[in-house]
């Protein structure tokens, strides 16, 4: 490893993952450990430069106030403490706590600021190569941003030892399937297998008006998809994950409770256990886009906005239906195009369009029409928890309306969503 380390001991702050975001923008690398860490994996973690304690809400674990262990207080590095008598308050401002940390981490620790993706890449090419071997490696490869950066960057340290399957669920945007075909399968060389099982899930979905339902039916269907699949192959021992750091923190800490249980592909059935690579689950999402981009993906590929599992199967509302799917999948492009060609397409958080299972009257070409509505929404956020909606210009919302009326085939209302969430939520299902 080429970085020099801060290593952050998890004494119940909520504000680590702020810290360790704060140090690595100063450009040197940091890790959130656990306060019980032993002298022996202490010893272990390469460079490690200085030690941060900060203690916080959580302190106080199962009726006990919880202290870094002996390993940290006997170990020569420098430590910064937050909450002890006479230590330095922990800032509330932004600016102060930067020149705090900045003191600390290079005039007390001196530690190089040599945290880049280009020193990353070169460790994880390692890593991954010492890790793997001679094995193989396979990957589920959704065309998201995690698992497009994870199968670049196995590409490039073991080549067509990896496999990646790709399930196109049917419930993809437009372009998205035969995006990965051509940046992974073509440019890349990537030993790619492509599997279209969009009849297989449709199938599964019909009549099932329940989102929640909807929800279990396409997550299990994919883990079966995706299990005959790697039945197919042989000699398969590692599976590649696009894990990343706030995955872990979220999964719960010895001082934090699991906001929710970090999976990708879980669910596969005991004789199918791999060994996994997760080497981006150390990486912050911007810092997973960085990589990337360092890596030459695209930029629609690196920076695009979230988009949910169950892909538009959320959002052709109720039971699915073919012809409503096509339709979301194509209001969802035109969307999309408008946005990038008036500059919206970097500035929106999430922006897409839904379809809900009910018809309104309407009159084309002087006859009397019967079709669906298409609603857009697009909200900012910095979480998700909360969300506000973007104030889009009536001339774009014109335009954007009347392609989608003269193009998309049976439609003939298009609907702004202007609810923030809360009180509604971000998806309509
Ligand atoms: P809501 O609708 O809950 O959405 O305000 C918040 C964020 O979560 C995304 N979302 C999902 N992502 N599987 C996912 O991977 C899902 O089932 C799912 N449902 C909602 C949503 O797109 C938004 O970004």
């Amino acid at each position: 490893m080429q970085q020099d380390m801060i290593l952050i001991i998890d004494l119940g702050s909520e504000q680590n993952a702020m810290l360790a975001r704060e140090i690595r923008d100063l450009g040197v690398y940091s890790e959130i450990h656990p306060h019980d860490i032993t002298k022996n994996a202490l010893d272990a973690l390469p460079n490690v430069k200085g030690i941060i304690l900060n203690g916080g809400a959580n302190r106080v674990v199962n009726g006990i106030e919880i202290d870094a262990s002996e390993a940290v207080y006997s170990s020569s590095i420098p430590v910064l403490a937050f909450d002890h008598k006479g230590a330095p308050c922990f800032p509330a401002d932004q600016n102060e706590r930067k020149a705090l940390l900045s003191d600390f981490v290079f005039n007390k620790c001196k530690a190089e600021a040599n945290w880049n993706m280009e020193n990353f890449i070169n460790d994880q090419v390692e890593l991954i190569r010492r890790q793997v071997g001679d094995g193989k490696v396979l990957l589920a490869l959704s065309g998201g941003v995690d698992s497009s950066v994870v199968a670049a960057l196995l590409i490039k340290a073991i080549g067509n030892k990896l496999t990646c399957v790709h399930v196109n669920h049917g419930l993809l945007r437009k372009g998205e399937p035969e995006q990965v075909v051509s940046v992974f399968g073509k440019e890349l060389g990537a030993n790619l297998v492509y599997v279209d099982a969009t009849d297989r899930f449709l199938d599964k979905l019909a009549g099932v008006a329940d989102s929640e339902q909807k929800r279990k039916i396409i997550g299990a269907e994919f883990i079966r998809v995706f299990e005959e699949e790697a039945r197919k192959l042989d000699g398969i021992s590692f599976l590649a994950q696009g894990t990343i750091y706030p995955d872990i923190i979220e999964s719960g800490t010895k001082t934090a409770k699991a906001v929710k249980a970090h999976h990708n592909v879980g669910g596969l059935p005991d004789d199918l256990k791999f060994e996994l690579v997760e080497p981006l689950k150390m990486l912050f999402k911007d810092e997973v886009r960085a990589c990337g981009a360092a890596l030459g993906l695209p930029d629609s590929m690196v920076y695009r906005q979230p988009f949910p599992g169950p892909g538009l199967g959320v959002r052709c509302l109720g039971a699915i239906t073919r012809d409503r799917l096509e339709a979301v999948r194509e209001s969802d492009a035109i969307l999309r195009e408008e946005f990038a060609k008036n500059g919206l397409a970097g500035k929106v958080w999430q922006y897409f369009t839904a379809i809900p299972d009910f018809r309104s009257v309407g009159v084309r070409d002087n006859a009397r029409c019967y079709d669906w509505p298409v609603i857009i929404r697009a909200v900012n956020t910095v979480d998700a928890m909360t969300a506000s909606i973007e104030e889009i210009d009536y001339a774009i919302l014109h335009k954007i309306t009347n392609r989608i009326l003269n193009e998309v085939s049976g439609v003939n209302r298009v609907l702004y969503d202007l609810s923030p969430k809360p009180v509604a939520t971000i998806e309509w299902e």
